[in-house]
């Protein structure tokens, strides 16, 4: 890749040997005849160097098994978000609610991380029909690319805030319904990693519950609200921040779901809350 001199040029700039060696590459791959790849790759270094994520400047990024566009339209994905998908499929696998086709539920899908993945990864399992929703237009604009990469057998995308996104005749019939939603508080905006400026500020923050969990009340509107939206033994997965699982799971458990438990990550960090409907 590149010449020996250029590479050390954008790994000075970037701070990283791995990122410039990505950055190349990219470049280098996308070149159309007559572009100075090294034009291109300085200023793709120096857009780095004042803080643009890489993965935006890549303009894809892998999850799970998955290639998927990123644009600043929608949330970066993330590691301990393959996390919860793995939990969702482990409790999904060992109960399989149900039998045959199974219908999914990705609310505030974003690139369309979460329910394409799983889309991808239960079409050899079980017929399936996946819906993604967000309120963003352009984040499902670009789950829309991203589902296009798959065929769009299967794949229902609609637009709207969590439940009123879905249509009235899915309540009751849901097998499996994930959502990573927003869950930063406010009050740690100062405190947070800068590169987090650059995604929309809807992917990120949500008010204090009512009895003042910060940055926890997106995560309680999806709990109460999902139980009449599941089928018996329907599983609900949710990513949210470590200080938020412990009211989830007291919430689940009051709301009526069964069999709730934590969602660890590789870090040994409690990330998320999975439940059944009875
Ligand atoms: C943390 S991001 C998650 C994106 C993607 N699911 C992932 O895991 O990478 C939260 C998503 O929820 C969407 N969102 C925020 N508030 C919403 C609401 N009230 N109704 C529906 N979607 C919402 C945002 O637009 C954003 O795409």
């Amino acid at each position: 890749v590149a010449d020996g001199t250029l590479r050390s040029e954008v790994t000075k700039t970037v701070g990283s040997a791995q990122e410039a060696l990505w950055i190349l590459e990219h470049v280098e791959s996308h070149a159309r005849s007559g572009e100075d790849v090294a034009d291109e790759a300085r200023a793709l270094a120096s857009r780095r160097a004042a803080g643009e994520p890489l993965q935006y400047l890549l303009g894809s990024w892998p999850f799970r098994t998955l290639e998927l566009s990123v644009t600043p339209s929608a949330l970066i994905p993330r590691p301990e978000t393959e996390q919860v998908v793995e939990a969702a499929l482990r409790r999904w696998r060992s109960t399989r609610p149900g039998d045959g086709h199974a219908i999914v539920v990705d609310l505030g899908t974003g690139t369309g991380a979460i329910g394409l993945s799983l889309l991808a990864e239960l079409a050899d399992e079980t017929e399936i029909t996946v819906w993604l929703t967000d309120r963003s237009p352009d984040a499902l604009e670009l789950a829309r690319v991203n589902a296009g990469r798959l065929g769009a057998e299967g794949i229902e995308i609609r637009q709207g805030e969590w439940f009123a996104a879905l249509d009235g005749p899915l309540a009751g019939s849901v097998h499996l319904m994930i959502s990573n939603p927003p869950y930063v508080a406010e009050r740690d905006r100062a405190g947070l990693d800068p590169v987090l400026s650059h995604e929309p500020d809807e992917a990120l923050f949500s008010a204090d519950s009512a009895d003042g969990v910060p940055g926890f009340s997106d995560v309680e509107t999806l709990i109460r609200g999902a139980l009449p939206w599941l089928a018996p033994g329907g599983v609900l997965a949710i990513e949210m921040a470590e200080n938020q699982v412990e009211a989830a799971r007291g919430l689940a458990t009051s709301s009526g779901f069964v069999n709730v438990e934590t969602i660890i990550d590789l870090a040994g960090k409690p990330r998320g809350v999975v439940g059944e409907a009875p």
